[in-house]
């Protein structure tokens, strides 16, 4: 189940009996590659002790809002933005209550209010509980706020009842939570997404570059490939695994991603988020180049433009929708704005680059969308993958609505 695979899941475990099946939870999303953190009500820790917790899962169980030693090293906050799922299990029919009136008296209740990632609860509670009005209704209301509930099943209960409130069995649960990660709004769809820096040789053994990772453009072709996709991703000399379902060619100068994209045409969407050099070296020498002392301490490298992949893609007969990237570090939403006129997208990505939190090679980042129009969508600091898949998810609106 590849879809969990690198998937950030804050494992919430509420005050129930079902608590000693996360155990098992936990196992089950590492086994299919999901990083997790748990987070555990005081209930929860009534029922199942963190240390076992922190065992599987590898970390430190998260506990109390207000503990400053643990709000230095992961905060409440910090824990909201790193998840890409928060996933409750079990939810006590208590804590669904606090959820839909968006109570946040402690630590787990705290990282729902303030995460954007999807939040997934799996009830477990006794029939009659589960059954009371007050529950049906808070569930009413939990699924009307985009939450979602991953059963409860049905069947004979630790207290002896049987009926509804039982909570889901841990592969059910991890299979609930990949499901979170398939949207199917980009079904049929072929996306042409560049990544990563490009690499201007100068000889042998020396090359003109930059400080692009990849992770921006691999993460949106997981996000497109989770949209479902066909996604060709086309990235200079990079240290990251492939995504799933993702067809990737590697390349190393900007001539050669440019031929990469003209052979992976045609494409609906074209997503440019590499950093492509614009110059390269006129002439690359054969051999190593050797210390000149006629030229004193100076090199001189005449260097020449680079063709523009964007701009070139957007140009054609069979142009598909243009999404480009600007990283700017002064004059951002000026300049971003000048690159989606020059270029003739669609949309382009304002990425400030000047702050090291985000942009080249960082965890996060945070970046505004501006359209044709000179509308702004702004999307705040989160993990790459987050954006990413809230960018994929805008940019299958805008294509729909072109
Ligand atoms: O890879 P990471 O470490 O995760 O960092 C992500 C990122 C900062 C590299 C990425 O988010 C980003 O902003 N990429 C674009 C970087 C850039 O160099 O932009 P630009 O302003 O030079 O180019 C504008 C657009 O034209 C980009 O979409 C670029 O891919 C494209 N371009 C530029 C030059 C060229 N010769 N061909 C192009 O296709």
């Amino acid at each position: 189940m590849q879809r969990l695979y690198r998937k950030r899941i804050v494992l919430g475990v509420g005050g129930g009996i079902a608590a000693y099946k996360s155990a098992e939870l936990v196992r089950r999303l590492r086994d299919h590659g999901a990083e997790v953190r748990v987070v555990m009500t005081q209930g929860g820790r009534e029922f199942i002790t963190p240390l076992t917790l922190q065992a599987l899962s590898g970390h430190p169980v998260h506990l109390d809002l207000l503990d400053p030693a643990a709000e230095a090293a992961m905060g409440h906050i910090e824990l909201a933005r790193w998840a890409d799922l928060v996933l409750i299990a079990p939810a006590t029919a208590d804590l669904m209550a606090r959820l839909a009136q968006g109570v946040a008296n402690d630590l787990l209740t705290t990282v729902v209010l303030a995460t954007n990632a999807p939040v997934a609860l799996a009830p477990a509670m006794n029939q009659a509980m589960w059954a009371d009005l007050a529950t049906q209704a808070n569930r009413e209301q939990l699924l009307a706020r985009g939450i979602r509930l991953f059963g409860p099943g049905s069947g004979s209960q630790a207290c002896g009842d049987i009926g509804m409130g039982r909570m889901l069995e841990a592969e059910e649960l991890a299979r609930a939570a990949a499901d979170c990660f398939e949207t199917g709004m980009l079904t049929g769809k072929h996306l042409l997404i560049t990544a990563g820096p490009t690499q201007e040789n100068i000889d042998p053994v020396r090359y003109i570059t930059n400080h692009s990772s990849g992770k921006m453009g691999f993460a949106l072709a997981e996000a497109a490939a989770e949209a479902g996709a066909r996604v060709t991703l086309v990235t200079g000399p990079v240290f990251l695994p492939t995504p799933d379902r993702v067809q990737r060619i590697d390349v190393v100068s900007a001539r050669d991603m440019l031929a990469a994209c003209e052979a992976a045409m045609p494409c609906d969407i074209l997503i440019a988020a590499a950093a492509v050099a614009d110059y390269r070296p006129e002439v690359v020498a054969p051999h190593k180049l050797k210390k000149d002392p006629s030229t004193g301490d100076g090199l001189l490298l005449q260097m020449v433009r680079n063709p523009d992949i964007l701009a070139t893609l957007a140009g054609r007969a069979d142009r598909p929708f243009c999404v480009g990237f600007a990283a700017e570090t002064e004059n951002l939403l000026e300049y971003a704005a000048r690159k989606l006129r020059d270029k003739n997208l669609d949309l382009i990505v304002a990425n400030d680059v000047a702050n090291p939190s985000i942009g080249f090679n960082s965890e996060d980042n945070a970046v505004s969308v501006i359209d044709r129009q000179q509308h702004e969508t702004r999307f705040g600091q989160a993990s790459k993958g987050h954006i990413a898949r809230a960018l994929v998810a805008f940019i299958a609106e805008r294509y729909k609505e072109s």
